[in-house]
């Protein structure tokens, strides 16, 4: 719509807003019938430009949640001035659908939601309770009758209908908040799915309402969001250690050239600090329990950082609540067969890689993007045993996020 038009219409819509009244008052201040009223109305949009009618008539709809602007449904106008840039403006929205988190990136709006893919899920009648951070307040202490899942924890999709109901509770969230008419849509997913989960996923984002819906590999737009350059005829290589798998990529001319990806990240090393801490200690701790330890003074260097943390749990041996303090060293110790796997894979990647580009990516280091980069020593651990600069990125949890707005802007940066 050009801007004259959209004037048009702004300003319309608002002349009916502005008279704040019903259908009913207006008529009876008239001292007219009010089927005169809505005959004035629909003459002034619909004789100056069905077009225009037809956009107002939207609006107004979305907006004020009347029916019809000559329906009689005037009563359920809400008076509110309507803005140059409140309406009609497609909006593209970027989604990193991860194991761990989901965000939402909404052009012009930045990262508008960030929350763990969790759902909270009755086990008696199969009906979700709760999705993202409500949820996750549930993980390992719900009743009986609450289960809190995520649904995506393995880096596939173990749970189709819950992953497609979390995103859509997720994208009407979104929605509530903004206007959008027809938005496009880009959505990062595990690299790990299948084609049919892709398909699925792209349909329950059509569902929505969509214009136009693509999927991407994640470490592609965690690449992007980094900063990096993909699209030059040189290689870079990235790797993302998330929740539940540590993706590992090669990429040149846009595309991805060789990758990996490991079940092996953020949540093994929870599941190993646990196990650490049930031998050493006969003490048993829970998942949220073990985050804690990990990013509080979780290192995988050592000699790294130092510090110590106390924690509570149950006693394997009196079955009682008991306490111990751990410290960066045992963790590192804990997480050392953890880290080692995500060092072979991507030992692996980088042999399976042509010469050339191998040693572009000797030049040019390897930048490694995921909550779990930001895991204390991992830079200098993968340096000395990579033989590669490593650079941590700046924002790693929301690296795929970014991504999405560079690439929504770069239109043919996308597949189609
Ligand atoms: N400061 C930190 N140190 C170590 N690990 C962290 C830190 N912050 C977050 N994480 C871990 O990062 C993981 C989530 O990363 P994220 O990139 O959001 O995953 P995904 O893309 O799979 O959703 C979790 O396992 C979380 O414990
Ligand atoms: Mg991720």
């Amino acid at each position: 719509m050009d801007n004259k038009i959209y004037k048009r219409v702004i300003d319309e819509a608002n002349y009916i807003i502005n008279t704040k009244k019903t259908i009913r008052e207006i008529a009876f201040n008239k001292n007219v019938s009010k089927s005169t009223v809505h005959k004035d109305l629909h003459e002034r949009l619909y004789y100056i430009d069905k077009n225009l009618y037809n956009q107002v008539e939207k609006i107004l709809k979305y907006h004020l949640q009347i029916r019809h602007i000559n329906g009689g449904y005037a009563t359920k106008m809400k008076y509110k001035k309507l803005e140059r840039n409140d309406i009609l403006v497609s909006k593209d929205i970027g989604i990193d659908l991860g194991t761990a988190n989901v965000l939402i990136y909404v052009k012009g709006q930045g990262i508008v939601l960030n929350e763990p893919s969790v759902v909270a899920v009755s086990s008696e009648t199969k009906e979700i309770l709760a999705v993202g951070k409500e949820a996750h307040q549930m993980l390992g202490r719900t009743p009986g009758k609450v289960k809190a899942i995520r649904p995506l924890k393995d880096g596939v999709i173990a749970d189709f209908e819950l992953t497609e109901a979390m995103l859509n509770i997720f994208l009407k969230k979104v929605k509530g908040k903004g206007k959008f008419s027809k938005p496009r849509i880009l959505i990062c997913c595990p690299s790990n799915i299948t084609q049919v989960e892709r398909n699925a996923i792209k349909e329950a984002a059509e569902v929505t309402g969509a214009k136009r819906v693509f999927v991407e590999e994640e470490p592609k737009v965690a690449a992007i969001g980094a900063g990096l350059d993909i699209s030059v005829p040189s290689a870079s290589m990235v790797i993302d250690i998330g929740g539940g798998t540590t993706d590992i990529a090669i990429l040149s001319l846009g595309d991805i050239v060789t990758s990996k990806s490991i079940r092996v990240a953020g949540d093994l090393f929870d599941q190993e600090i646990i196990k650490y801490v049930k031998n050493k200690y006969k003490l048993l701790i829970g998942e949220r329990t073990a985050e804690d330890i990990k990013t509080e003074i979780g290192t995988v260097y050592p000699e790294s950082k130092k510090g110590k943390k106390t924690i509570r749990g149950r006693d394997l041996v009196t079955g009682l609540p008991n306490s111990i303090t751990i410290s960066s060293k045992e963790v590192q110790e804990a997480l050392k067969d953890a880290i080692y796997k995500i060092i072979y894979a991507a030992k692996n990647v980088l042999e399976e890689t042509m010469p050339e580009l191998s040693a572009d990516i000797v030049n040019k280091g390897i930048v490694v993007t995921g909550g779990g980069a930001l895991i204390d020593g991992i830079d200098k651990l993968l340096e000395e045993e990579l033989k590669v600069p490593i650079k941590v990125a700046e924002d790693p949890l929301t690296c795929v996020a970014q991504g999405t707005a560079i690439m929504l802007d770069n239109i043919n940066l996308l597949q189609k």
